[in-house]
């Protein structure tokens, strides 16, 4: 991830946007396919495929050389050999010979747990739809054999494996997941790039022979259905050529028809160009948004790459991931949960778990999740933590309360049920729940008194009402 602070969402830029439209500016498609021109205007037009906006949830893989000393976080050579930082500084001096290099690293990353089989059953078994792996961190390190990034790559160095491949295959064989790609554009050290920046950016030698390079190659090679772009380095979308990138990745790739990208693709582009919006890390905004969003975040609240020196209760619980989802989903965003693999490949326990128990509530819950479009409330005005979503066939507003209330009955501000129609089910519990409206607008819901055992499931609840307004 960009690490770096103060890339607020140029709110002024996201206004901009609210008149979809209007900034078409495709040629009519001779018959067919229309083509996009390298223009924000015309790439900004393109309509989001409908998978992603269905599928809601998906899970974030932060793998690299950085998952080695998988201390601190996996800005770990920035903060090292750059700034200098205390705990990292003494952490190498500790631990390594003096002037062990960053790269003597790369031989460490080992990955012989690595199984990408038992890694795509996990993944299925969290209920997400999509996964997207780093291809390649800001540390240049691909995990695939790029022609492009000679001796720091996992074929060549330390597993010897093409991780991406790997990944793919199995994600491809054994689940109904899409499989999506995060690739920065810039990298901390490379000496072209430092070239380039010397220069303003008035020469483009990095992105001619490193970036762009690289990301056609995935796209061809692996064919990513999400392009999850990060890292401009403080260069603007001309110098790394984004839009002639995407315009190629939306007209004449393999994955023209279904691929999404994200919004990072040069200064001034994050939360206003791109496909779907990410705006900043973790971002959660609490209010509904009239753009695709989506909210990426990491299950460690101190990293994206695996750290040794986590503690329990730097990870957060199913709770809060369950709020998470609920919360995103309700204000139309799309969750991205992040979970960091060690060096020899192994998916922690602690995110299994996770991952687990998220899949679990989704099994009970997916109703109020998949699929589901923005309700005219996100959350409700009388009981706190309460979150609607709407389910346009059926006509089903979804409300899922986080908290059970002590008094057995659950009061929402929102919903305007109607006498003889309107129908209140708990998800996961067979018989209809008695209710009675509050004047025009409310309702008060009668819950069934379950034993602990027999709640449909431990980390928030969802009521369905049917023929509401
Ligand atoms: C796909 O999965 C099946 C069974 O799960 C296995 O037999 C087959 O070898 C796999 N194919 C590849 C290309 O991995
Ligand atoms: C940008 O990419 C497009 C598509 O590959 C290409 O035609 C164009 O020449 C590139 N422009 C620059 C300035 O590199
Ligand atoms: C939820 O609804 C209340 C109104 O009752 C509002 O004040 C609040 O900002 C909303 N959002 C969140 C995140 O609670």
């Amino acid at each position: 991830m960009a690490g770096l602070p103060g890339r607020a969402a140029p709110l002024l830029g996201l206004l901009l946007v609210l008149v979809p439209g209007l900034l078409l500016a495709q040629p009519p498609g001779s018959g067919g396919q229309p083509r996009y021109e390298p223009t924000w205007s015309s790439l900004d037009a393109r309509p989001l495929p409908a998978w992603f906006d269905e599928a809601k949830f998906g899970v974030f893989i932060h793998w690299g050389v950085f998952s080695v000393p998988s201390f601190g976080s996996e800005w770990f050579w920035w903060f090292w050999q750059k700034e200098k930082r205390e705990p990292y500084v003494k952490f190498m001096e500790a631990n390594y010979p003096p002037g062990f290099s960053y790269e003597d690293f790369g031989p460490l990353f080992t990955a012989e747990f690595f199984d990408p089989n038992q890694w795509a059953d996990i993944l299925k078994a969290s209920g997400a739809k999509y996964v997207v792996l780093t291809s390649k961190h800001h540390e240049g390190f691909t995990l695939w054999g790029s022609k492009y990034s000679w001796t720091w790559n996992a074929v060549d160095v330390g597993p010897k494996r093409d991780l991406v491949a790997e990944l793919a295959t199995s994600v491809r064989n054994r689940t109904d997941l899409h499989f999506g790609l995060y690739h920065s554009l810039f990298e901390w050290f490379n000496p072209l790039f430092l070239e380039d920046t010397t220069n303003a950016f008035k020469t483009r030698k990095f992105p001619t022979s490193k970036s762009l390079p690289e990301l056609y190659e995935i796209v061809t090679k692996y064919q990513p259905e999400i392009i999850w772009s990060d890292g401009d380095g403080n260069a603007p979308d001309t110098y790394w050529n984004s839009t002639g990138f995407l315009a190629w990745l939306y007209n004449d790739s393999p994955v023209r028809d279904t691929v999404v990208t994200n919004d990072r693709w040069g200064v001034g582009s994050i939360c206003t160009h791109g496909g779907f919006y990410t705006c900043s890390d973790r971002y959660n905004p609490g209010h509904l948004l009239p753009h695709k969003w989506e909210n990426c975040m990491t299950i460690d609240k101190r990293s994206w790459g695996y750290r040794r020196n986590a503690q329990l209760d730097d990870y957060l619980t199913i709770e809060d991931l369950v709020k998470q989802l609920v919360e995103t989903v309700s204000c139309g965003g799309n969750l991205l949960m992040n979970i960091g693999p060690t060096h020899d490949g192994r998916i922690a326990v602690v995110f299994e778990e996770r991952l687990r128990q998220m899949g679990a509530w989704l099994k009970v819950n997916g109703e109020a999740i998949y699929g589901t479009k923005p309700w005219r409330a996100q959350n409700d005005t009388v009981t706190p933590e309460v979150w609607y979503t709407f389910s346009p066939e059926g006509g089903k507003v979804h409300a899922v309360f986080l908290n059970w209330p002590v008094s057995g009955t659950l009061e929402l501000g929102e919903p305007q049920a109607k006498l003889g129609e309107t129908q209140v089910k708990l998800i996961g519990y067979k018989e209809l729940l008695k209710w009675v409206a509050l004047g025009e607008k409310g309702i008060v819901i009668a819950l069934p008194q379950l034993t602990p055992k027999e709640l449909p499931c431990q980390w928030g609840w969802t009521l369905q009402l049917t023929d509401v307004n």
